[in-house]
């Protein structure tokens, strides 16, 4: 079956100099990614900062372009898409609605905007539907002549939300959007997000470090580290049985009570490695528990199995003994 959107091998590096008179140096930030996103799923992708869950996001918005690989929507690749008909499919929702919202703009013209690009209905029309939209996400239609400065970081990020779904995309790709609100507000934005996906048939790609907020609200989660994934399961499964030793680390971090300290509960050290010189071998090792002599000399291939996927030489098939 075709996935609704996947991403081929996807790379994407970037050209970095740490000084004036240094040497640039290339930073691979996504590194070989397969997804695959059926239609209706959640996928929830998980990892430290810095691990490339934003640059996986803006390839997947057509954002970025992929340095190698491509995406496909309904096996279509991106890179032929017009732009419209791309913003008509896939939407954001990201962090922080305050930056992403123009704010000399009012609430109902920002949520119009995606049908002004596409030239939808009349101007009337278009702010009509800005409004209905509005309601759906929990804003009454006074709100539509604010500006999003006279909103509170949760209502900003239902804007940021009605303007997502205002075009009917089919897939919303949500990079941290609860991440910069108060623990309270993120349980009724996720509740929302829950209740539209039912509502709109939408499928997610929903990247959070934080590893709670994910098992809420995914199907699916894809734990990446240094710009790979080194773990996919279903989410309950990856919740159960967690088999990557970092996915390991990762739920113990959140069963301790320093949540947001990294990871600091098993002895792995808090440092998240350099990605301008990432670890040999499988590039966990230096904070594994579980290391194993070859660890640190050979990368350790994505293995599909019927629990998922697991990249860790731990779960490599043993070789057939023939008697
Ligand atoms: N435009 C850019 N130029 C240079 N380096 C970048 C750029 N964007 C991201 N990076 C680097 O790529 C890596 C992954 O970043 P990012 O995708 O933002 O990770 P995450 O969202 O998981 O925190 C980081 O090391 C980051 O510094
Ligand atoms: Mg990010």
């Amino acid at each position: 079956m075709t996935a609704l959107i996947e991403a081929l091998d996807l790379h994407r590096t970037f050209t970095v100099s740490s000084g004036l008179f240094k040497p640039k140096q290339t930073l691979h930030a996504v590194n070989g990614v397969d997804l695959r996103v059926e239609r209706g799923e959640v996928m929830g992708i998980v990892g430290e900062s810095g691990c490339g869950k934003s640059t996986l996001a803006k390839m997947l918005l057509g954002l970025t372009p992929p340095s190698r690989g491509s995406i496909l929507i309904d096996g279509q690749d991106i890179g032929s898409m017009d732009r419209r008909e791309l913003a008509r499919r896939v939407q954001p929702v990201f962090q922080d609605p305050y930056s992403s919202l123009n704010p000399r703009r009012s609430i109902a013209s920002i949520v119009a905007f995606p049908l002004d690009i596409v030239g939808l209905g009349s101007k009337q029309d278009r702010r009509n539907k800005a409004i209905e939209m509005l309601e759906r996400v929990g804003l009454p239609p006074r709100f539509a002549d604010s500006t999003p400065g006279q909103l509170s970081g949760g209502q900003r990020q239902r804007v940021a939300i009605a303007r997502a779904l205002v075009i009917q995309p089919e897939i919303v790709i949500c990079d941290e959007p609860t991440s910069a609100l108060d623990v309270s507000v993120q349980a009724q934005i996720l509740n929302l997000l829950l209740d539209l996906r039912q509502e709109f048939n939408l499928t997610y790609v929903f990247i959070s470090h934080n590893l709670a907020v994910v098992e809420h609200i995914a199907t699916h989660v894809a734990v990446m580290y240094l710009g790979r994934v080194a773990e996919l399961a279903q989410t309950t499964a990856l919740f159960k049985h967690p088999r990557h030793p970092y996915t390991q680390a990762l739920l113990a971090s959140v069963l301790t009570p320093e949540t947001g300290l990294g990871i600091p509960d098993m002895g792995l050290g808090l440092s998240f490695p350099d990605p301008l010189h990432p670890p040999s071998g499988c590039t966990f090792h230096p904070r594994c528990q579980q290391r194993m002599t070859h660890c640190s000399l050979q990368r350790p291939a994505l293995i599909q199995d019927e629990q998922g996927e697991v990249a860790c030489h731990l779960y490599r098939k043993t070789e057939q003994h023939v008697d």
